[in-house]
């Protein structure tokens, strides 16, 4: 695991946007997996930005999300596939074909999520993967007790999660309470994977994800498991963490920084 730990959120949307700009320049056909949540929108700006500035090309991208609300449309507004397509898709080049986000309408959901998985293991795997962190210590909608070998299944949220999520909704009684979303087994078999968090109120679930022991109530510590994982957090979300000045000395010492 690595921690980099930034000043500030923007600064670690940039520095996970030139991640995955370089996986996009060593593979062009690269096969991302993707979040939602407010965190990853200045990454995604970032990408944005860098495909319209900078020629970052999408057009041999394929891209499979995590998760998805039971019961929202891709129109619906408050759907992640509406998320995706407002903040990342609509602007830059990736063909809509390439696109999978997890159906929330689905009339058969064990045989949906068998051909998720399915999919991702023709495209050959996910090559990097981007997480948030939910307060709980989530990742996509694996809420604390899942099986740490969970795949793509339907997942009941906790009152926390819809809570969290209630300000994205009119009311929190509109916030669904059943997701579709990529197990942790699923998440630990790409390849790489980038978990972004920013703010105080992560700085908890930051500290059990890295430090804490590996275990299904916290499922992001998971990633403890994975040979490459990186962790971008702003000063805040790092607030928690005992050997931050460990994961400084590490970032300062890599050969090619300027203090090395
Ligand atoms: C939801 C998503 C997660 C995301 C989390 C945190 O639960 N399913 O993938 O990481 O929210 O969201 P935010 O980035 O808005 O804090």
């Amino acid at each position: 695991m690595e921690v980099i730990v930034c000043p500030t959120y923007e600064e670690i949307s940039v520095a996970a946007a030139r991640v995955v700009a370089e996986t996009l320049n060593e593979k062009p056909d690269a096969v991302l997996g993707l979040a939602t949540g407010s965190t990853p929108l200045g990454l995604y700006k970032e990408l944005i930005r860098m495909h319209k500035e900078e020629g970052l090309d999408f057009s041999h991208v394929t891209t499979f999300n995590l998760d998805e609300y039971v019961g929202l449309s891709h129109n619906h507004p408050q759907s992640y596939y509406y998320f995706m397509w407002e903040n990342l898709f609509k602007h830059i080049n990736v063909p809509v074909e390439n696109i999978h986000v997890p159906s929330g309408t689905a009339n058969d959901y064990r045989a949906y999520c068998e051909w998720y998985e399915d999919r991702i293991d023709e495209c050959d795997g996910i090559d990097l993967q981007v997480l948030g962190i939910g307060s709980d210590g989530h990742i996509a909608f694996n809420e604390p007790s899942s099986s740490l070998a969970s795949r793509t299944r339907l997942k009941t949220l906790t009152e926390q999660t819809i809570d969290d999520n209630a300000r994205f909704f009119d009311k929190r009684e509109d916030v669904p309470i059943y997701s579709i979303t990529m197990g942790v087994g699923t998440i630990l078999d790409a390849e790489r994977l980038i978990l972004l968090a920013n703010g105080e109120g992560k700085a908890d679930a930051v500290a059990a994800a890295v430090e804490g022991p590996v275990s299904s109530m916290i499922t992001a510590s998971a990633l403890q498991l994975h040979p490459d994982s990186l962790f971008f957090v702003d000063e805040a979300a790092a607030g928690k963490l005992k050997m931050r000045d460990y994961y400084d000395w590490i970032q300062k010492n890599k050969p090619g920084s300027p203090g090395a």
